[in-house]
């Protein structure tokens, strides 16, 4: 059964009906772009069953006991790191957490020896974020395990595209995204969440909207334009604008990025008050999206930057839900890219069984 098909306005039409026949065959999640949406939605499935779980007096099963993982983080992080280990215990994983800071790297130790070391010392899922974009794709070329990008330089963050995705999908009628507008307003330039959205969202059929100043969007453009004319068959077009009030106005989904300081060199922002009050996501300008629209975040938030204290505790801001979302779908990933069905166990996704 074929649960795409490509609509005349060439959008993908998403047939909800169960898509019993998606095998995961991925070995890696190195960024969103690898995946099919019926495979997005098989992602997006499990992660329903693993929100099931979540909500249990226990939090934890048997899915993945004995399983290996290992975090190593060359940058810094709280909830990708945390969420992922938690996601691991949660499925009875051993966990293994690297912080270069305190580890052989810090003697010189090069990135592919690192990889060699852990795997020698039993590493099986690695996941892993590194300052530089493609770090990931060496790190899967040396690797015997699997490896999950929980974040490379400017370039991808696939875990959170697909956490962003399923708590959108859960906002909105039917959790279905085409035709809804997304605005995303920062520090485009410099986000690799907003390039691993980008695929996601449009591959869900959404309207999306990126802005921020010129200078933090620059090469957006010319995406926004190939892809208008059907570059990618089947996916929703992108929009690029330095109006804040063009891409909030009747939006469903409003989302504010993080003006990354560390990554920006000199030039790009006249100051941090000037973006604020040009850009800041404030009261005034979530009031022309949709009544119903929700706020987002993938955090770390500058508040009174990006978005405004008040804002981000509003009524409809939704950033804790990503939060907590982002356990579940690393628990759903990392049980797919385990290959838990193949061990024998049930897998809600194959066999219509509940993950034990
Ligand atoms: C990231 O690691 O890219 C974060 O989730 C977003 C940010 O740092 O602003």
């Amino acid at each position: 059964m074929s649960v795409q098909a490509y609509g005349a306005a060439g959008v993908p039409e998403i047939d909800s009906a169960p898509t019993q026949e998606v095998v995961w065959h991925h070995r890696h999640l190195l960024d969103v772009d690898a995946l099919t949406w019926p495979e997005i939605e098989l992602i997006m499935r499990t992660t329903d069953e693993m929100k099931g779980i979540l909500a249990r007096p226990i939090r934890k099963v048997p899915a993945l006991n004995g399983r290996r993982v290992t975090t190593l983080f060359y940058e810094a992080s709280t909830r990708t790191r945390v969420s992922f280990e938690t996601a691991a215990r949660n499925l009875s994983a051993d966990v293994v957490s690297i912080s270069t800071a305190t580890s052989s790297v810090t003697k010189g130790e090069s990135l592919v020896d690192t990889i060699r070391t852990l795997e020698a010392l039993g590493a099986e899922i690695l996941v892993m974020r590194h300052s530089v974009s493609g770090a990931p794709y060496l790190a899967a070329e040396v690797f015997g395990g699997h490896v999950l990008n929980g974040g490379d330089g400017w370039h991808a963050h696939p875990t959170q595209a697909l956490l962003d995705l399923y708590t959108m999908r859960q906002h909105l009628p039917g959790g279905d995204l085409r035709g809804r507008k997304v605005a995303i307003v920062g520090d485009i330039l410099h986000s690799r969440v907003a390039r691993s959205n980008i695929w996601s969202l449009t591959a869900a059929g959404a309207d999306l909207w990126l802005c921020g100043p010129a200078t933090l969007l620059r090469g957006m453009d010319r995406w926004a334009t190939a892809w208008g004319d059907g570059a990618i068959p089947g996916h929703g077009r992108f929009h690029v604008t330095s109006d804040v009030e063009v891409a909030v106005r009747d939006a469903d989904v409003v989302m504010a990025l993080r003006i990354q300081r560390e990554r920006m060199q000199g030039g790009l922002l006249p100051s941090l008050r000037e973006y604020a009050a040009r850009f800041g996501l404030n009261a005034e300008r979530v009031s022309l999206a949709k009544p119903e629209a929700i706020v987002m975040h993938p955090g770390p938030m500058n508040e009174g930057v990006e978005i405004a204290p008040d804002v981000a505790v509003s009524g409809r801001a939704v950033i804790t839900e990503q939060v907590a979302n982002g356990v579940a779908v690393r628990m759903a990933l990392l049980y797919l890219l385990a290959g838990a069905h193949e061990t024998g166990r049930p897998h809600d996704a194959h066999s219509g069984e509940a993950i034990r």
